[in-house]
């Protein structure tokens, strides 16, 4: 280069081996200000262009700019490279060991009443029922007295209720529901006939408990209303279903027995699966357990839903999950599902 004011080659390489020693984005960022920058080295051999001669000036500032691309492209290059050798840095600290064993997760399973309280729903839905649900907390009017059981009714006692602690009155409206019927006033009220429907929940009770009581239970409620429905429709959906859950083998009985808001009213009871029929402790010796209450819903029921009793009839059952489960899978002890003992859930 010519002795001019500026020399181009010396800003060139001092700008070249700066460039190779930076070692990071701030260092980068640096050398950016310095050398391309509005107030950076090139720059300013660009700005004392207008003191050069003509010729020169041309020379030089195409010199520059040739060179202002350069630096440029080896500024962009240099930070590509560095982007990359960043990412492979981080790569490496996280690198994972792909040929290591997997953490072995543990996989839950249903609760062995929700299988079968699935499953006793399934074969109704199968036979053309739909599925509803109620409140655990019940009011006195569904509980009990829109099912014709009045406030001094014995048949309360059959079912020893829990009570909430909250007064009204001198009485005491809310408990834990004691069993799935109240959702046949719930339905009713909300659906005209025809009606097919299960209700599934969690029933409460103040029981003392022994191999087949407890104090929380599952029933499934059982409602048909529809004009024409008789005995005969109770006694074929409720055999239908005993014959799908325990095969054809399992003995079923049919007794008479009494519910206020059914008329006539039946239990159904399925042969004890631990002594074959002769008698043992888990069937109080009686040969039989008992796995739900049905009848025809009492016509004073239905007329106070609205519909017309005299054409419009109607038959209702609530049966016991854990009951069911007990004689499908031979436990001897209902007690048993609430214990949450792993070594007898995970049999199922
Ligand atoms: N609710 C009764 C019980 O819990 C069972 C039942 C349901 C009886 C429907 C008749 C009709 O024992």
């Amino acid at each position: 280069m010519a002795a001019g004011i500026v020399d181009l080659d010396a800003i060139a390489s001092t700008a070249r081996s700066e460039l190779d020693a930076a070692s990071d984005e701030a260092e980068l960022e640096a050398w950016r200000v310095t050398h391309l920058g509005r107030k950076g080295t090139l720059t300013s051999v660009l700005r004392q262009l207008g003191g050069l001669e003509i010729e020169e000036r041309r020379r030089v500032g195409s010199e520059a700019n040739v060179l202002k691309g350069e630096l440029e492209a080896a500024f962009e290059a240099k930070r590509d490279d560095l982007k990359g050798q960043k990412l492979a840095a981080t790569m490496l600290e996280g690198q994972i060991d792909v040929t290591l064993p997997a953490r072995k997760k543990r996989v839950g399973r249903l609760h062995p009443i929700t299988q079968t309280t699935r499953e006793i729903v399934d074969i109704f839905v199968s036979m053309g029922f739909s599925v509803a649900e109620g409140p655990e907390v019940e009011t006195d009017y569904y509980n009990f007295e829109a099912l014709l059981l009045d406030r001094d009714h014995p048949a309360r006692d059959m079912q020893d209720t829990l009570y909430i602690d909250y007064e009204r009155d001198g009485q005491y409206p809310f408990m834990m529901r004691t069993h799935t019927s109240p959702n046949q006033v719930r339905f009713m009220e909300e659906h005209k006939p025809p009606i097919r429907v299960v209700v599934p929940g969690k029933c409460y009770r103040n029981e003392a408990t022994d191999p087949t009581h407890e104090w929380m239970i599952t029933q499934i409620e059982v409602l048909a209303v529809d004009e024409g429905i008789s005995l005969a429709d109770l006694k074929g959906t409720l055999f239908e279903f005993a014959k799908r859950m325990f095969g054809q083998d399992r003995r079923v009985r049919f007794r008479c027995d009494y519910f206020p808001y059914v008329e006539p009213g039946v239990d159904m009871a399925i042969d004890c699966f631990i002594c074959g029929g002769d008698g043992c402790r888990t069937c109080h010796q009686e040969g039989w357990i008992e796995i739900m209450g049905a009848g025809m819903v009492h016509p004073e029921i239905l007329s106070n839903m609205g519909y017309d009793a005299e054409r419009v009839t109607g038959f209702a059952a609530g049966m016991g999950a854990e009951r069911i489960a007990l004689l499908r899978h031979g436990i001897e002890d209902i007690r048993r599902f609430y214990q949450n003992d792993l070594r007898f859930l995970e049999q199922f």
